[in-house]
């Protein structure tokens, strides 16, 4: 791969904000001290999850949490972004978890940055049913309620585009429904949760929220049409349907006509003016006509019956996952944002970027995650107002259907001792954020 690692790093504005990211479902453990999601009850399917294993106990974080904090210390972040799990704070004792590791944060001097959801909704409720939203706002309202007088910075929603897409469209994540385009309520209802959520927040009188969305370039397999045409609509998919209600207040393409309910009305709910906009980015998608798949979609291969197909980026190192190494497109990505949306584009924090890789002398991360670093560099001097980069992630944890085999962690962990051990980019990262200093 192309990289300067060994040429010092470009200096990042005072105050950008340096963290790391994590989410509930993975890294917690202690299933058994709350009620189910629906990730407990997919993982429980035979087949679903690819090595078999659960996140009953995962990296026990519901336990070690201040073990985890001190490594955050140690690490030198401003912030930790990590997720509240709704079925925990649905249970006795819940919240009082995460009141504590608030508390410990602060005392440590990492500033709390919370998601209110990453994808382990409860497993008594469906993303399909409005209701959900409404049910939503509620356990915002009282989340925000306990921990708003030490929490400043609020994500409301983590990646709805996935959660709907691997979800409830392709069935390759919990709840496993494969619905093709009959999700596109999931998007909708989601949408207006976040909106909600926003509205309970200012309430409780919360000033910077945000939400985490996965975006990355869409490439055309080449400059036919069809290639353009199928290119275009994956890109609305990705980079349009979970933004243009928010950052505009309008669906993309006429896909408003497609949602349930009084969309106009819930458009005005979902565009409630948001303070910055997160963005996950991994890699940008090549994309083709149907028929000509010859890479696959995040590991899953897609049905022939949607209107495009994944082809593979050529020439490019790729990660444990199978990803391609493509720094430039994170500066690809936020430019287009910027010419696209203009000054109805708050300023954008980077809430995921990582990389899987094995092994404790990770040198492919460092190089990855150096190549990113200075690609958002290259934005902010081309003019895009970007805040700032969490790592996803900081440990080893529960990688979703893919299990415990793919390793994202700037830290080891080992499943059977549970037992924490800091890569060489753990290391690496300090010393680039003491530099930063
Ligand atoms: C993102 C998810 C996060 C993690 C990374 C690798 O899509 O938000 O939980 O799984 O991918």
């Amino acid at each position: 791969m192309a990289t300067d690692a060994g040429d010092a790093m470009p200096r990042f504005p005072a105050g950008f904000l340096w963290g790391v990211s994590t989410s509930a479902h993975q890294i917690e453990g202690a299933a058994g001290e709350r009620e189910a999601s629906v990730w407990d009850v997919f993982t429980a399917e035979p087949g679903r999850v690819k090595d078999g294993s659960t996140a009953a106990v995962a990296c026990d974080h519901y336990h070690r949490y201040r073990e985890d904090v001190a490594l955050l210390a140690g690490l030198g972040v401003d912030a930790y972004r990590f997720s509240v799990s709704w079925p925990r704070v649905n249970s006795p004792g819940g919240l009082d978890f995460y009141d504590r590791l608030v508390d410990e944060l602060c005392a440590a001097g990492v500033r709390p940055v919370p998601t209110l959801f990453h994808w382990d909704l409860p497993a008594s409720l469906d993303w399909l049913r409005r209701d959900t939203a409404a049910r939503f706002a509620d356990y915002v309202s009282v989340v925000a309620g306990r921990l708003g007088d030490r929490v400043g910075t609020w994500i409301t929603l983590n990646e709805p585009a996935e959660h709907t897409l691997l979800g409830h469209a392709l069935g390759a994540h919990a709840p496993g429904r494969r619905l093709l385009f009959d999700a596109l309520p999931v998007a909708h209802h989601q949408l207006l949760a976040h909106g909600l959520a926003v509205q309970a927040l200012r309430a409780a009188g919360a000033g910077d929220i945000g939400i985490a969305n996965s975006h990355g370039p869409t490439w055309a397999a080449s400059g036919e049409p069809a290639d353009l045409e199928a290119a275009g609509f994956y890109d609305t998919l990705l980079n349009r349907l979970f933004a243009e209600p928010i950052l505009l207040g309008a669906y993309p393409d006429g896909l408003g006509e497609l949602m349930p309910g009084d969309v106009a009305a819930d458009l005005k709910v979902i565009a409630e003016p948001v303070d910055w906009y997160g963005v996950n980015y991994y890699a940008p998608t090549r994309v083709g006509a149907p028929g000509g798949a010859d890479a696959e979609y995040g590991g899953l291969a897609l049905p022939a019956e949607l209107p495009f197909s994944v082809r593979e980026i050529e020439g490019r190192p790729v990660t444990g996952f199978g990803w391609p190494v493509v720094p430039e497109g994170l500066t690809e990505l936020l430019t287009t944002f910027r010419d696209r949306y203009g000054d109805r584009l708050p300023p954008v924090v980077i809430t995921e970027n990582g990389c899987s890789y094995e092994g404790l002398d990770d040198q492919d991360r460092i190089a990855y995650l150096d190549a990113h670093i200075r690609a958002l560099h290259a934005a902010l001097e081309a003019g895009v107002d970007v805040r700032g980069y969490f790592v996803w992630s900081l440990m080893d944890n529960f990688e979703w259907a893919e299990g415990c085999a793919q390793r994202f962690g700037l830290v080891h962990v080992d499943y059977e001792t549970l037992e924490r051990t800091p890569k060489a980019s753990y290391h690496w990262f300090r010393d680039v954020l003491r530099a930063q200093r």
